[in-house]
Order: structure tokens, then C-alpha cells, then sequence
């Protein structure tokens, strides 16, 4: 039915989220900004909450009103930067937001009067990440604030690791040490935030101490390895997998250039298979490309064009037009996990599951 597509095992997301529930023993806030990591907001949410979730953790505000459009009434938190032109909206809508600066409380204090409820926030703390948050000995003085604060409504505070994926612990110790001098700064002054976190997805699988109240649980729900130091155990399943179809088989004779700039030469008669997708489609344009043709990887030929591309046949004399072709999963035996990919793209695994375009359809199943 479609030129190539993406396929979401929900399940698989619903066994991964299961694992970390058993394994922490605390509450998963699970991370769905970008798309669920292009996997699909809602169908993602939705397994995860059904597997156990209570929480869902976003980064834009539209990502939360995208969720609470869908009538997902769990609580969220925005992770990120709130334009304050949207801070009642957010309020209204019961999600809580990330504060770091003094000057966020005015505005946020009087969104939550014309909203006529509390906003509750959480407070971020830059423990070594170095991109949002207030530094560590600032902490108290934000929360004095909002002590003295009734439309605020201090719900949690926390912080984000950079380093929990490498074998050498060092700077992830370094994060966490400085967030539990923060924890008992404000427990000498009898505060004590309900909701307190830090783990990701690797430190919530390698340091059982940094689940907290909650573990924000990304990368390892989708079955994405953190970092080649730091694999998922083999309970975990991927959960996406990308599939298109040969649109057109030829054999060309020798010395034809295929693709734009004619980079690939034909040698002798070489089967050429076309697929309908493309950089459009977020399949990068690079060198090094394969893909799955009857159950074998087969090179990516000449350059990726916008809605296609071109492969080399000759491993697979029985491959036809309408056959399966597997951009990202398995055929067969043989596997294209999205860390394959990365590799080819020099990139993480991360960045290839966002990049499938808007345009490529998601089923789930
Ligand atoms: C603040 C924050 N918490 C949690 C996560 C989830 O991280 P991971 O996907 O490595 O589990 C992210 C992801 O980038 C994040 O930005």
C-alpha cells in the first residue's frame, strides 16, 4: 500500500518498559518527545502506559498538548524550554514544567493566577550536563522563591546525566554526587521535593542507586542500545523496523552510470534494483548504504535521490519487482539494526529512529 513504511512492534514497547518496571522498582517516566523518538507519539504512549508508565516526558509544548489532544491523562513533564507565551496553556492542560532562572517565577506566578490553578514545575538542576539548569548552589534560593509562592506548586526536582552510557563512571559519580549534595542542601532546610530524578535509560540499567522517585526512560523503551559501552540486556527488543519495496529490477549492460553524477559505473551486466525511498524520506544521503533483498545485504549504488534509491542485485539473482526490501530490521537472518545504520550515517542510533521522515507512514502492530 505504501512506497516504504515504518513498523512499531508495540509490544516490544510494552516488554521493554516491563523490564525497567521489574528491574527499578520505581516509577518510569517514558520519553516520547520527537515523535517517541519517530516511532509515534500516541501509539508509543499509549503502549508504555498500558504496560505500566505513569509518567510522559516531553520537550516541546506542543508534544504535551499533542498527548493530552489524545486524551492521555497521565502526568507530564516538558523537559524543555516553555516560551512563556505558552506557560497557561500548559497549566491549563496540567503539565508540569522545567524552571532553572528566578526570572521564569513572575511570569509563571501570573500565568497561573489567569489560569486559575497551580503551576506545578519542576526545578532543573546543571549538575555537569551544561546545557539547562541552575547550578547546584542556586538551588536553594529558587526554592525560596517558591516557597513564598501559592500559584506555584513545587512538585519535583532533577537532573540529567552525560555520561551514564560509558564504561568509565567517573563523570556520571561527579553528576551524581553534586545532585545528592543539592538533595541534602534542601533536606537541612526540612525541604524535600516529592518527586526527585536523574536516570536515564543507561544509568537506570547500570546504577540501581539513581532511580529515585522515577527513572525517564528513552533511548532502551524503543530497544535502542544507550552506546556501544553500554548495551541493553537481551530481554530488550527493538521496536521499529522500516520496509520498502523493489519498484522496478533491470539488468543494464556495461559501462552505465546509475544514479545522479553517474558516481557508479556499471562493470558487466549487473542487476539494478530501483526502491522508492529516499532522502526525503530521511534515508541520509551518504556513501555506504545497504539494505535486505532476499534475506542479504545488498549495496546501495550511486547517489540516494530525494524519493529514491538504487541497489546492486547480482547477490540475489531471484530478487523481482514487488519484492520486501528492509531499510532498518530483519529479513531472513540477516539483521540492519539502526546501530548499522549509524555506523554508515556517523551518527547514534538515536538520531537514525528520528530522522524516518513525517512522510514515511507508521503502522503499528
Ligand atoms: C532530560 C532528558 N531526560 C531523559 C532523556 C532520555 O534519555 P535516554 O533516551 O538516553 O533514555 C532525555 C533524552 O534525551 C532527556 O533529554
Amino acid at each position: 500500500m505504501y512506497s516504504n513504511w515504518v513498523t512499531v512492534d508495540t509490544s516490544a514497547i510494552r516488554n521493554n518498559v516491563q523490564y525497567v518496571l521489574e528491574h527499578t522498582q520505581t516509577q518510569v517516566m517514558v520519553i516520547v518527545k520527537a515523535n517517541a523518538y519517530g516511532h509515534g507519539t500516541i501509539p508509543v504512549a499509549l503502549a508504555a502506559i498500558e504496560a505500566g508508565a505513569s509518567w510522559c516526558g516531553v520537550a516541546r509544548f506542543s508534544e504535551a498538548l499533542e498527548l493530552r489532544r489524545a486524551n492521555i491523562n497521565c502526568p507530564i513533564l516538558l523537559m524543555g524550554f516553555t516560551p512563556k507565551e505558552h506557560f497557561e496553556d500548559m497549566i491549563v492542560n496540567q503539565v508540569s514544567m522545567t524552571i532553572w532562572d528566578p526570572d521564569q517565577i513572575p511570569w509563571l506566578s501570573t500565568s497561573a493566577e489567569r489560569a486559575g490553578q497551580p503551576a506545578r514545575i519542576h526545578i532543573k538542576v546543571d549538575t555537569g550536563m551544561s546545557r539547562l539548569g541552575i547550578q547546584p548552589e542556586k538551588v536553594l534560593d529558587l526554592v525560596q522563591l517558591l516557597n513564598d509562592n501559592s500559584y506555584i506548586q513545587f512538585e519535583g526536582i532533577y537532573s540529567h546525566f552525560a555520561r551514564a552510557d560509558e564504561a568509565n563512571p567517573a563523570a556520571a559519580d561527579l553528576q551524581w554526587d553534586r545532585f545528592l549534595g543539592v538533595l541534602a542542601d534542601l533536606d537541612s532546610e526540612n525541604v524535600r521535593p516529592p518527586i526527585v530524578h536523574i536516570a536515564n535509560s543507561a544509568s537506570s540499567l547500570t546504577r540501581a542507586e539513581t532511580s529515585l522517585s522515577l527513572v525517564r526512560f528513552g533511548i532502551a523503551m524503543y530497544g535502542l542500545h544507550p552506546s556501544a559501552e553500554c548495551h541493553l540486556p537481551e530481554e530488550f527488543r527493538p521496536a521499529l523496523s522500516w520496509t520498502s519495496i523493489l519498484s522496478q529490477v533491470k539488468t543494464l549492460p556495461p559501462g552505465r552510470g546509475v544514479s545522479y553524477g553517474h558516481e557508479y559505473v556499471t562493470k558487466g551486466y549487473e542487476r539494478i534494483g530501483t526502491i522508492p525511498v529516499g532522502y526525503a524520506d530521511g534515508f541520509r544521503r551518504l556513501p555506504g548504504n545497504q539494505v535486505l533483498v532476499g534475506g542479504k545485504r545488498v549495496p546501495v549504488i550511486g547517489r540516494v535521490t530525494m524519493d529514491q534509491i538504487l541497489v546492486q542485485l547480482d547477490k540475489v539473482p531471484e530478487s523481482k519487482t514487488g519484492d520486501e526490501v528492509v531499510l532498518i530490521g530483519r529479513q531472513g537472518d540477516e539483521v540492519i539494526s539502526a546501530e548499522d545504520v549509524a555506523r554508515v550515517w556517523g551518527t547514534i542510533n538515536y538520531e537514525v529512529a528520528c530522522a524516518v521522515g513525517l512522510r514515511v507512514p507508521r503502522i503499528y502492530k
